[in-house]
């Protein structure tokens, strides 16, 4: 009997759909709810005065009634008993232990006393929870330019929704990277990889309404290069010092590292490694011309093989043992010819300069250079010749210098000698012989021609007396060229006071020009204040 009135009351719901505005009793659906767990389904009542509250389920197919409640309260229909409750304050559905059936439309029909009747209804989706999110790839890995990358994402539940993220950042689609999803897959396909695309980790995410999964992060590695090949000093000297320590070496920007072999002249050495040292290629024999080297770089993965520039260099023998050979003989200006000769025992010179103190030194009528500027011959020798001579040779790696010590003997020279003419008798007197000379003249001394114990260049009195009035003669002497130089030098020894001479005419020309001078600026003074006082009126 019961039974059979709930069917009743259910037709009667099934009726009366859809004749009342039903926005006030039920929100809009769909509700969305996860399978195994509970849902209530709420209503917007707040305490409505009814008879009968009934609940229906449509699954599309048939309805059913899953409970009403009324005066001698809840009836739960047989295949819903011990899942479901009415609040009878609200009306509310309570529905626990959600099972994938359950999936369909929701009826709620309010009955009153005076026979009216409200329904509404609202769609509860049951979904299937989220789980294992996972990315395939259709490479193990990935060769850049070359690969496309397909990358698939699965994942279990119901009204899947898919997401790819690079790190934190969703993944968009552009010319090479488009993103197809499916009910339970998403596909990210990358055409033409880059190293940089898959750097990530890359994660997919699924979500549906209430959950969301993120894969476990995922990594590709696309290989990539070489590239940038590069040969470094990538500008070298062109000539490098035999037996120095210079290598070339030589980089690329690949994954999994180049491999690196040399070529000179387009011809493989037999040298292993990114760095090509002189020594290798001296041991080769090969250093000695001038050549171009360059290397290559492969990348075994992705078989790709780039060649470098090219550098080119010679290794040159440096300078050494520069020494200057010259006269070992004494030499004596106007009767010696010197020559200097500037050899190295080892390199290849290619210039020679010569100089001379510090100057350079430059051919003349008695300076003549050897064709190969090796050697040079002065004649006849002068006493300018004097000095320290310098050969420079040089070649494209080393400079390298000698020095020698030209002493060239000349003189004396006419003597001078320095000396007051007139003493006043008890003055010290003080006579000084000097002659130019190489080496140093020595010095002898005649008084009115007969010679006296002085041997130095200065003659000294102490106290004058009067025979030491008449003439001193001073005579130079070098000792290598033989040469002899004399001066004469006359002095009178007179009585005390006879050298008083008052002013001398010097200071008296310095007063004039001192007394001239005041009186100028005096001048001038008053010149000048008379010019000045209209210049300071305002008139
Ligand atoms: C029914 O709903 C009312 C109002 O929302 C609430 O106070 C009450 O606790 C509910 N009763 C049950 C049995 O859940
Ligand atoms: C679902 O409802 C059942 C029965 O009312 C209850 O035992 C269980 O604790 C509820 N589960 C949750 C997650 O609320
Ligand atoms: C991804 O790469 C990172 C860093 O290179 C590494 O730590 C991680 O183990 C890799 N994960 C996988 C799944 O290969
Ligand atoms: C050559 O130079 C490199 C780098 O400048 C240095 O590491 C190496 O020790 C040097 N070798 C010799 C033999 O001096
Ligand atoms: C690049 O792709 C072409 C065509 O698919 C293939 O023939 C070639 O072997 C690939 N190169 C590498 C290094 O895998
Ligand atoms: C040069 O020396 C020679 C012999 O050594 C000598 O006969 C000659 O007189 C000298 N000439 C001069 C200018 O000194
Ligand atoms: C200097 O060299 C010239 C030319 O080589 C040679 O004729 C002369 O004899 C040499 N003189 C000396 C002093 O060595
Ligand atoms: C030296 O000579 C001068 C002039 O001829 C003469 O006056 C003087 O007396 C002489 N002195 C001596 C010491 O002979």
């Amino acid at each position: 009997m019961m039974m059979s009135l709930t069917l009743l009351l259910a037709t009667l719901g099934l009726l009366v759909q859809g004749c009342c505005a039903a926005q006030d009793i039920l929100p809009d659906g769909p509700l969305d709810a996860v399978l195994g767990k509970n849902v209530t389904i709420a209503t917007l009542l707040d305490k409505p005065v009814y008879a009968f509250i009934i609940w229906n389920f449509n699954d599309g197919k048939e309805q059913t009634n899953i409970a009403t409640a009324g005066p001698e309260g809840l009836k739960v229909n047989a295949p819903y008993e011990g899942r479901v409750s009415i609040n009878r304050t609200n009306g509310n559905l309570f529905l626990s232990s959600l099972k994938s059936e359950d999936n369909g439309d929701y009826s709620i029909s309010i009955l009153t006393t005076d026979g009216s009747t409200k329904t509404a209804e609202i769609k509860l989706r049951v979904l299937e929870p989220v789980s294992k999110a996972t990315i395939t790839s259709n490479l193990p890995e990935a060769i850049e330019h070359n690969s496309t990358v397909i990358l698939t994402c699965t994942a279990k539940g119901s009204f899947l929704k898919f997401g790819w993220l690079n790190k934190t950042a969703p993944i968009v689609a552009n010319t090479r990277i488009t993103i197809k999803d499916g009910e339970t897959s998403s596909t990210l396909t990358i055409t033409d990889v880059l190293r940089s695309d898959l750097v990530g980790p890359i994660y997919c995410t699924a979500a549906n309404k209430l959950e969301t999964e993120k894969s476990a992060a995922f990594n590709l590695t696309v290989f990539y290069g070489p590239d940038e090949v590069k040969v470094t000093p990538s500008n070298p000297s062109q000539y490098i010092k035999v037996g120095s320590n210079f290598s070339l070496s030589c980089s690329a920007s690949s994954d999994p590292p180049a491999t690196f072999v040399w070529y000179r002249n387009q011809t493989m050495l037999e040298n292993e490694g990114p760095v090509l040292r002189l020594e290798t290629i001296e041991k080769l024999g090969l250093a000695r011309e001038m050549a171009e080297y360059s290397c290559s770089a492969k990348n075994a993965k992705t078989g790709r093989t780039v060649p470098s520039t090219g550098v080119s260099f010679v290794a040159m023998e440096p300078i050494s043992g520069v020494k200057i050979t010259g006269p070992t003989a004494t030499l004596i200006a106007g009767n010696n010819t010197a020559n200097l000769s500037c050899q190295a025992t080892a390199g290849t010179v290619t210039t020679r300069t010569w100089m001379k103190d510090g100057k350079p030194l430059t051919a003349s009528s008695r300076l003549v250079f050897s064709a190969d500027m090796s050697s040079m011959m002065i004649k006849p020798l002068q006493k300018e010749d004097n000095g320290e001579y310098t050969c420079e040779l040089a070649n494209r790696v080393t400079t390298e210098k000698a020095s020698y010590k030209m002493v060239v003997n000349y003189g004396p020279e006419p003597a001078e000698v320095k000396g007051e003419d007139a003493v006043e008798v008890n003055d010290p007197v003080k006579m000084e012989c000097a002659a130019v000379s190489v080496p140093p003249a020595t010095y002898t001394w005649k008084f009115n021609g007969t010679l006296t114990k002085v041997t130095t260049a200065q003659y000294v009195i102490e106290k004058a007396v009067y025979k030491n009035t008449g003439t001193y003669t001073c005579e130079a002497r070098n000792s290598v060229t033989g040469k002899t130089t004399t001066k004469a030098h006359n002095l009178s020894v007179k009585e005390e006071g006879a050298l008083d001479e008052g002013l001398s005419d010097g200071a008296i020309a310095g007063i004039v020009i001192a007394v001239l001078v005041a009186l100028g600026a005096a001048i001038g003074l008053i010149i000048y204040c008379r010019q000045k006082v209209p210049v300071e009126s305002p008139y």
